[in-house]
């Protein structure tokens, strides 16, 4: 048992019902009010008086205004309610609320109360629920709230939208998040007079017709089918209510017309929040205009309000929680272990308590600020899951957040330049200098070498024609920048992404870790695996990893399975092997990976002092480091870092070119191919992360261009001359820009980054033939 010093919760606007769904169904909105609860030093005192705080962005509301400050406080009773039912005396607290949402407006206000309640006192207990067990907390959490609005209490708690239903065999309260379309918008009419829920509900009729009973149960069933496939146009008819809305109309009776003025503006659906009196409008793209119109509607009809534009909230109620300031020191400053650290801990009262460094870790991992989240279907999971694909087959992401926003980018800039001047690793490496962009977690110990030191060289034609200009003249760019991933301890880009993975791995308790490679990844992992005491066990497409690869992956202690096939059969047997036996996998499905690498971005505007080039161009094979680059660019980009996108060029082998097949035929879908090239490092057929990479090239306006064999081996045969060197699979950016340029598509003053993977010696064979295709094509 431990106790923070500070426990933050924020808790959604909830609106229950959306038309039909009267009393199931919930929907989570971007409006919060958030508790926070200080605990006082001194003894657990037997009758608290607590000191509550209550702040608002509402003005005089006087629905705020007379919430009550002392022991009636909702929020304050739950709370100790909740303490008591866990055994835990309640402590002496400041409470600081600060009101986001009105009450009595139909949206969810005493739901946050209570869900934000329980969770505080469980966290105070040191149970940090990860966001899948949150439903274990709804039915606490319904008994607790006064009108039993267990659809408002089930969306605050899970987020998203959630369907909500009371079983009588058990008597227990049911909840299952319900999938709806990503960009939707609320547009939530708010007046300044409240409803009174309970009064509103003595309106409806204690019997319903038959007809109006089917009525509703087919339009909820509708509503819920159109959200799931996204038909927005089917949402708006869905809407319709015949259980609650028509009887509340009675006391609301310019509802109909704001109704209608919603819809009339483009608004999918609209209808009464929960009790009211508050107005919901679901919109894609018209958010400005339906706003307008309804505060147009209201004015007309002499209605007092404000109109807010919101989003959907699809993480529920978050909890953040501080300790004392041992604990909150991390990333492996070296001055001591989590461990060493946290047992000395002293909780307010001055009793020493014992906190193990897992149930630190745990809090963190299961802190539903940073989710697992699937692009596709939206829906999210904690980061202590660790098959890392969604339940709809799509690899899942890492859900930071707000991550960064806390800065503007010019602090960022200065921030991460001061620790070009530190002596400590975590701050030398150049993927642990960005670890406040990459992976907040203050827990993980970086297990780094470190890596990311490469350098960027200058090889443009504006530097001459000898030496590394070489290249330059062979692409015929003026600007053109190296830079050489090969350079990192492993000798390829991988080393970025395994630092910060095989740290995760460590974090979360693996014990054995696997891939399935072409080569550079097994390397890697195997590498980073011994440092981090791990077992490795890498799967590799038989006779088909170059020599260099395979030798590094032997030497570190790998244990090194070769598969009958290629490496997309590979893949799979390593999917499948991982999840039968509990093995941690460290492929590019896993989406630490994807974080670390996204530092090659941060890493390359540092080295041009944040003037942002116009092109970047990498070889492309599985996309992970497509998609990498291309995440970290618009992070950098979004924060202010830089002042404009860099467009990425992805560049893959003939042999091996579904991405560029797809690029070309204007993305509609993905056609695995059977991949044959001598760039062994880039031979797949059937990539993984190409939904992630397609995302990039299109939000970055970037090119997938495909190479042949021979332009492969005659670049490299350029840049090993230039005293460079890589091996082959890296070469095809600047085979690719060579193309590019003498198209016209690249102008010879654009300033180009080209990225170089891999090292040399990774495949020592191509050497020679590289230089017996450059000597025919002279
Ligand atoms: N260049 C090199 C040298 C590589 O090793 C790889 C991938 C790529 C480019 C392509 O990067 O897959 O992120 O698009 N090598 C993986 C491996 C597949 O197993 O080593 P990607």
């Amino acid at each position: 048992m431990f106790s923070p010093s500070r426990v933050t919760v924020r808790v959604p606007a909830t609106s229950a019902n959306l038309g039909p769904g009267f009393d199931c169904l919930g929907l989570a909105l971007k409006q919060h009010n958030i508790f926070e609860i200080q605990l006082l030093p001194g003894n657990v005192l037997d009758n608290p008086v607590p000191l509550i705080e209550i702040s608002s962005t509402w003005g005089d509301d006087p629905a705020i205004a007379a919430l009550p400050r002392d022991q009636r406080n909702l929020f304050y009773r739950v709370f100790c309610e909740r303490l008591t039912a866990l055994g835990i005396p309640v402590p002496a607290v400041h409470i600081r609320a600060g009101i986001g949402i009105p009450p009595g407006r139909g949206l969810g206000s005493s739901a946050t109360a209570v869900v934000g309640g329980i969770l505080a006192a469980e966290a105070l207990a040191g149970r940090v629920h990860a966001t899948y067990r949150r439903v274990d907390l709804l039915n606490v959490a319904v008994e607790l709230e006064q009108g039993r609005h267990a659809d408002n209490v089930a969306a605050a708690l899970l987020g998203g939208l959630v369907v909500v239903a009371q079983s009588e065999q058990d008597d227990m309260w049911h909840a299952i998040q319900a999938s709806i379309p990503a960009g939707l918008h609320a547009v939530v009419f708010v007046p300044v007079f409240s409803m009174d829920t309970i009064s509103g509900r003595a309106l409806l009729p204690h019997h319903y017709t038959r007809n109006h009973a089917v009525h509703n149960v087919g339009h909820v069933a509708l509503l819920l089918a159109a959200l799931a496939s996204g038909d927005l146009q089917g949402i708006g008819s869905a809407m319709d209510d015949r259980m609650h809305e028509p009887y509340r109309a009675q006391i609301f009776p310019e509802l109909p017309h704001l109704l209608l003025a919603a819809r009339q503006a483009g608004a999918a659906g609209a209808c009464l929040s929960g009790a009211g009196s508050a107005i919901l409008a679901l919109t894609s793209e018209r958010a400005q205009e339906v706003a307008a119109a309804l505060e147009q509607a209201a004015h007309s009809l002499g209605l007092d309000g404000r109109v807010l534009i919101t989003d959907i909230d699809h993480h529920g109620a978050t909890v953040e929680v501080d300790y004392p300031e041992q604990v909150r020191e991390g990333y492996g400053d070296h001055q001591g272990s989590v461990a060493e650290r946290v047992s000395i801990l002293r909780v307010p009262g001055g009793a020493v308590q014992e906190i193990t460094p897992k149930d630190v870790e745990l809090m963190i991992a299961t802190d539903s600020r940073f989710t697992l989240s699937c692009g596709n279907c939206e829906k999210h999971f904690p980061l202590t899951r660790t098959d890392y694909r969604c339940n709809c087959g799509q690899p899942l992401g890492i859900d930071h957040g707000n991550t960064g926003d806390e800065m503007d980018g010019q602090t960022w800039r200065q921030g991460f330049d001061e620790r070009l001047h530190s002596l400590n690793p975590v701050d030398r490496s150049g993927v642990w200098r960005f670890r406040e962009l990459l992976l907040p977690l203050p827990a993980i110990t970086p297990i780094t070498r470190p890596e990311g030191l490469t350098n960027l060289y200058p090889a443009g034609r504006e530097w001459g024609s000898r030496g590394h200009s070489r290249i330059g003249d062979f692409v015929g760019l003026d600007r053109l920048w190296v830079k050489h991933e090969g350079e990192n301890p492993t000798g390829s880009f991988k080393d970025r992404g395994m630092t910060v993975a095989v740290s995760v791995a460590k974090w979360l308790g693996a014990t054995a870790v696997a891939c399935a490679s072409t080569g550079n990844t097994s390397a890697s992992m195997a590498a980073y695996a011994a440092q981090a005491d791990l077992h490795a066990i890498v799967l590799l497409p038989e006779g088909k990893v170059a020599a260099g690869k395979l030798a590094q992956a032997i030497a570190y202690g790998a244990e090194i399975r070769h598969v009958p096939g290629d490496f997309d059969r590979a893949m799979v047997d390593v999917e499948r092997m991982c999840l039968d036996q509990g093995i941690y996998l460290l492929n590019s499905l896993n989406p630490f990976r994807l974080l670390g690498q996204q530092s090659l971005a941060f890493d390359i505007l540092q080295q041009l002092q944040w003037d942002a080039p116009d092109w970047i161009a990498l070889p492309a094979g599985n996309l992970g480091n497509t998609s990498a680059l291309g995440m970290g660019l618009m992070c950098a980009y979004r924060l202010g870092m830089i002042t404009r996108l860099p467009r990425i060029i992805s560049i893959q082998a003939a042999g091996a070119n579904p991405f560029y097949a797809s690029y070309r035929d204007g993305f509609t879908g993905l056609h695995p191919v059977k991949a044959h090239t001598l760039a062994t490092a880039i031979n797949i057929g059937n990539p993984v992360s190409f939904q992630r990479a397609r995302a990039v090239i299109r939000a970055t306006r970037g090119i997938v261009a495909q190479v042949s064999d021979d332009e492969i081996l005659c670049a490299k045969a350029t840049i090993d001359c230039a005293g460079i060197g890589c091996e082959p699979a890296s070469a095809a950016s600047i085979a690719g820009l060579r193309q590019l340029t003498t198209q016209g598509i690249i102008h010879p003053s654009d300033r180009v980054v080209a990225i170089l993977t891999g090292n040399l010696l990774k495949d020592p064979d191509a050497i020679m033939l590289a230089r017996q295709v450059a000597f025919s094509a002279l």
